[in-house]
């Protein structure tokens, strides 16, 4: 049932770009218009409120980090995330103009049951973005829009994430169709760019085997950070906890920005940076800053790994290790820089001998508070 592969988080891994297919199937129609009637949260609902707030655990609380920036940009709706096992002891403000979207992918997740629960008790409509078809959290939800990831085995979350990533992005751009805001050439191109991810997705798979031989000459190592910007930001934090719940190894995501406010300080010999580098297009201010970032960490002995669009040439005298992506907009990055994320976490547990599927004192659902 392992298709072939060693693991099914590499099974998982390699399934990507039909599972990112598979959940925009049916959801854009040739005009390009989003055919989301699954969400049954009546439109006027959507067009009033006033306020998202994102609620989720782990990987999927990553993919919410990351909707906050497409909704806010996409909608000009503020948005909110936070962790669902903080969020009602916080007593969060809440009411009916509140959309609420909880991210799941097993959907029987207690942390993030408890927060919507909360949130519906408060009068605010719950959006469910969920993998498992049928299970609690969309059962309890005003309405559920499905990733269509198919069955996740493995315990560290792959393809799921990238299905969570898409049904956000969805869900951005059909309250922006709704609302009426910002609806123009740039939220058409970026539906077409979405409908194109699935073959650049698989164009990094393709590309992967310098990772996992740099992976492997890790495997000594103690700790890996992650650094990145924007919506690259969350991808480094993702890129840190999959290396700590498979491979076991210290590592910590950080937002370049705040490498002076502290971090810098653990930069020394040798130390692995991975650096997740935005498009030169686009906000090139962020990534002239990056850049610099990584001059400054090299200066101080890092050995860096950047992750960088094709054709970015300005990197290349200051990484010690390249791994190239495909060019997308800023927004949709996270869609394939977070792909060599997980097959270096990967590599790096099969490196160091660690049960990769089934990682210790992990679960597959935390169906625990
Ligand atoms: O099933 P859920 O998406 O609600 O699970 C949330 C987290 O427990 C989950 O993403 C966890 O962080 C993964 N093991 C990460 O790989």
């Amino acid at each position: 049932e392992k298709g072939g592969y060693d693991y099914f988080m590499l099974k998982e891994i390699a399934e990507q770009p039909k599972a990112v297919a598979d959940t925009l199937l049916g959801r854009i129609d040739a005009a390009g218009s989003l055919t989301l009637d699954e969400i049954r949260i009546p439109v006027s609902v959507l067009r009033e409120a006033d306020k998202v707030v994102i609620v989720a655990c782990g990987t999927a609380f990553h993919a919410g980090l990351i909707a906050k920036y497409a909704i806010e940009h996409w909608t000009r709706v503020p948005c909110e995330v936070e962790l669902a096992s903080e969020f009602r002891y916080r007593d969060p403000i809440l009411g009916q103009r509140t959309l609420v979207i909880a991210i799941s992918q097993s959907g029987e997740t207690m942390d993030t049951l408890m927060a919507l629960r909360h949130a519906r008790e408060q009068g605010a409509k719950v959006l469910a973005i969920c993998n498992t078809n049928g299970s609690t959290i969309p059962r309890e939800s005003d309405a559920v829009l499905y990733t269509h990831a198919g069955p996740e085995v493995a315990v560290a979350s792959t393809k799921a994430f990238l299905t969570q990533l898409v049904a956000c992005y969805l869900v951005a751009l059909y309250l922006g169709q709704v609302r009426g805001t910002k609806w123009g050439d740039e939220i058409l191109a970026v539906i077409r760019d979405l409908a194109r991810i699935s073959h650049q997705v698989e164009k990094v798979l393709d590309t992967m085997e310098p990772v996992r031989e740099l992976a492997r000459s890790l495997a000594d190592k103690d700790t890996v950070l992650f650094l990145g910007r924007h919506v690259g930001h969350p991808v480094a934090l993702e890129g840190a906890l999959k290396l700590k719940e498979l491979a076991y190894m210290h590592a910590e995501g950080f937002a370049a920005g705040e490498l002076k406010h502290g971090p810098i300080a653990l930069i020394e010999n040798d130390l692995p940076v991975v650096v997740v580098v935005p498009s030169p297009r686009g906000r090139s201010v962020l990534h002239d800053k990056i850049v610099s970032n990584i001059q400054e960490i090299r200066a101080r002995g890092a050995r860096t790994i950047v992750i960088a669009e094709e054709g970015d040439e300005t990197v290349v005298p200051y990484a010690d290790h390249l791994i190239r992506i495909p060019a997308t907009p800023t927004l949709l990055q996270p869609l394939v820089a977070t792909v060599p994320l997980q097959v270096f976490a990967c590599e790096l547990a099969t490196a160091r001998g660690n049960e990769v599927d089934q990682p210790r004192n992990l679960a597959k659902s935390v169906t625990v508070e």
